[in-house]
């Protein structure tokens, strides 16, 4: 068997890829699937359709691929995080359309939690901030309105699971209800430090344990494909939400090794090693990735003492921490769409370099609030400092720079939080081809940007955490040999105009901030 299958369920579009022994693409598909928008700040997608959609681009990418069944050596997930599906066991139908993680339903929600002395508590035991963005107060929020829900669950009749959950659930025809480590963390329901399900969140949010999926390392085999979804029984041996596959994908095995993903919004992790660090500068802590102890091998991976409940026994898990900034590519889009500056997202860079800077004009896209480090869902978008000699050119600078902006102030947190000062920045996504934007982002932090080779890099992780684990792949050590550098972006900016700018942003940002504000 010479290949892996990736199956890389993102927020607009199902993927698939087939990997060859040496990580290269050999088979693609791709299928984008319908956003349900019913009501300001609500985001909904269809569970089956997601399911049908990624079963399909698997298809797809095997045929392009000229592959069959035997030919895969295992499938592994990387999943869009928090989106949350409730399914009936017996049925397998989903109670209602899955909440996206970018949906704000339960804004309010979480403001009464806080409300009532809870903030604190969940933030200790989960490494979260009490926000909507989670996926508990979204299982609360459907045991809540979906009638004879919370019951039904008591009994026993439901399954919670996010969007790993659901597409192990489906490709096994029922017969394994689990979900990984890192996706667990992202629930308000995992408690970082016993590493594992916690009665007292459980409480707080009041959600009946019975709802909950296993909890199995990420690389390992945790089931196997019925042979009608895909022509055989295909182990399914790796499992991760797509930031924490993006961060294995860029090999970053090493305390202070980060990776930033520049999509629709823009995910930074850093790893931090074997315990969780918590932070004070509003930043997340959260699972990485677990992994059974003995396919953690040696290399630059720094061992420590492993703690844990009994179901962590015998594993290491790497923590991360990770800054999360809602709309960064998305700027681009409202550039394109919004504005109709430019009729293609990849004219942004030409535009932008028409001019030599953006005529010290600002734009904070906070079109949906703020996420890290502000978290601020009243803070609304800000251009500032125009002029009359302001172009449409300098407004697609401000855009890309903000991206950079805020990129920088997560790091720069991250940096207070674990004490690390960072060596390189990694990056993916699609604005990681943005050459213009790559260069300001170094300048801005004073550390070289790395673009590897495969930028796939969320469904190279998926594919390599499944890899390790059915002895495709020989371990860790292997994927960062593998990891290769594409093209390296070196700091040019002096210290001195780095700080200026980055105070000039912070000042814009107050412009931003509390806008909306009831
Ligand atoms: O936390 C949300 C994140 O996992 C979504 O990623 O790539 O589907 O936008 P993406």
């Amino acid at each position: 068997m010479t290949y892996v299958l990736a199956l890389d369920q993102g927020t607009t579009s199902s993927r698939a890829i087939v990997f060859d022994r040496d990580g290269v693409i050999r088979g693609v598909g791709q299928r984008e699937f319908r956003q349900y928008y019913p009501q300001p700040g609500w985001v909904e997608h269809d569970a089956d359709e997601i399911w049908r959609s990624q079963l399909e681009t698997a298809r797809q990418a095997m045929r392009n691929a000229g592959v069959g069944a035997a030919d895969i050596a295992a499938i592994g997930i990387a999943n869009q995080r928090e989106t949350t599906v409730l399914w009936e066991r017996v049925t397998g139908r989903p109670l209602a359309r899955a909440i996206v993680w970018q949906d704000r339903r339960t804004a309010g929600l979480c403001e009464a939690l806080r409300q009532a002395g809870h903030g604190q508590r969940l933030q200790q035991r989960t490494g979260l901030v009490v926000d909507a963005y989670f996926a508990g107060t979204k299982l609360a929020w459907l045991l809540d309105k979906m009638p004879g829900a919370r019951a039904r669950a008591e009994r026993g009749e439901l399954a919670f699971g996010t969007i790993d959950s659901w597409l192990v659930w489906k490709l096994t025809g029922g017969a394994v209800h689990s979900t990984d480590y890192g996706n667990a963390s992202r629930t308000l329901l995992f408690d970082l430090h016993t590493r594992d399900w916690s009665d007292e969140l459980l409480g707080i949010l009041g959600v009946p344990r019975q709802l909950l999926p296993r909890i199995a390392p990420s690389s390992a085999v945790v089931g196997h494909a019925l042979p009608e979804w895909l022509g055989g029984a295909i182990p399914i041996a790796g499992v991760a939400g797509d930031q924490q596959a993006a961060t294995f994908g860029q090999a970053c095995f090493s305390p202070g090794m980060a990776k930033n993903t520049y999509g629709t919004g823009c995910f930074m992790l850093m790893n931090v090693g074997r315990r969780p660090v918590a932070s004070r500068n509003q930043l997340l802590a959260t699972v990485g990735w677990a992994l059974p102890r003995r396919q953690a091998a040696g290399g630059p991976v720094a061992r420590g003492p492993a703690a844990g409940g009994p179901g962590a026994a015998g594993l290491d898990i790497d923590f991360m921490l990770e800054g999360s900034i809602f709309v960064a590519g998305a700027t681009v889009q409202w550039l394109r769409d919004g504005l109709g500056v430019i009729n293609r997202s990849d004219d942004v860079e030409a535009l932008a370099a028409s001019v030599p800077d953006t005529g010290d004009v600002f734009l904070v896209p906070a079109f949906a609030g703020l996420g890290a480090p502000y978290w601020d869902p009243y803070a609304r978008g800000a251009l500032v400092g125009i002029t009359r000699g302001t172009t449409k050119a300098h407004i697609a600078r401000a855009a890309l720079e903000a991206i950079a902006f805020q990129s920088a102030e997560l790091l720069a947190a991250m940096r207070r939080d674990s004490g690390i000062a960072l060596q390189e920045l990694r990056v993916d996504g699609g604005a990681a081809h943005n050459d213009l934007l790559m260069q300001f982002q170094a300048d801005l932090l004073g550390v070289p940007v790395v673009r590897p080779r495969v930028t796939e890099t969320t469904a190279l992780g998926a594919a390599s955490l499944a890899g390790c684990a059915v002895g495709f792949w020989s371990g860790q050590d292997e994927v960062s040999a593998q990891w290769r550098v594409g093209r390296r972006f070196e700091p040019g900016m002096a210290g001195d105009e780095r700080e200026r700018r980055m105070a000039r942003w912070a000042q814009a940002v107050q412009h931003a901030r509390g806008w909306a504000r009831p």
